[in-house]
């Protein structure tokens, strides 16, 4: 039997993005195991939640650029600094060319968890990372990085108010969809968790 580090604490458990061979569709990505990672039917809610971390302008920070939807809208704010964290290579060169012409972007490359010293304060935090084995400790790294009245939202792939990240004083606002067929979200409601830091 392997030899399995032992010593090493849980936390270095490395998502399997960090090395999966994703494919890059027109209008969705994929595992090799042909489950989807990011859609486009999801473009009118990223756009939304976008607008909403946006809101008060200033410094944001991604943590997953995926299709670079709700990249592409942060962008349409012109924020004063656009910080994306993405751990897959392949999805890692599309945002390199995404942000060729777009000097307000910073790249952090690999697992946000791992890139917290080089994170500098935000005021607007999207967090949509997949299969994600750090998610629930977000909580300790948003403290850190949160300026005071920053607006911070996440993916909620439930259809109620599941404060998965457990950042204290989230609230939800239920949003009708009609999401198009697919394996991992057919709700009829989309609850969008909105948290505005002290
Ligand atoms: C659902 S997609 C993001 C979709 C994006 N909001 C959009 O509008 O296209 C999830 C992204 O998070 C990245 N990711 C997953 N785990 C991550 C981690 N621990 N750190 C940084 N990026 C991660 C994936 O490689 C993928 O690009």
């Amino acid at each position: 039997m392997e030899n399995y580090p032992k010593n090493k604490p849980w936390r270095k458990w490395v998502s399997m993005l960090a090395k999966e061979e994703v494919q890059i569709l027109p209008d969705a990505i994929l595992m090799k195991n042909g489950k989807t990672i990011m859609h486009r039917w999801e473009t009118p809610l990223m756009e939304y939640m976008a607008a909403f971390v946006c809101e008060g302008g200033g410094d944001i920070i991604e943590m997953g650029f995926g299709m670079g939807i709700s990249a592409t809208a942060i962008q349409s704010h012109n924020p004063t600094s656009h910080t994306i964290c993405e751990i897959n290579p392949i999805i890692l060169k599309e945002l390199y060319k995404w942000a060729e012409d777009r000097p307000n972007v910073i790249i952090l490359e690999g697992n946000w968890n791992d890139n917290i010293e080089k994170m500098g304060t935000y005021d607007g935090i999207f967090f949509d990372t997949h299969d994600d084995a750090n998610a629930y400790k977000f909580h300790e790294c948003h403290k850190k990085i949160a300026n005071p009245g920053c607006r911070t939202t996440w993916w909620n792939n439930l259809d109620w108010g599941y404060n998965e990240l457990e950042i204290e004083g989230t609230e939800f606002e239920v949003i009708p969809v009609n999401p198009p067929t697919n394996d991992y979200f057919h709700h009829k409601s989309y609850w969008m968790p909105q948290h505005i830091q002290g």
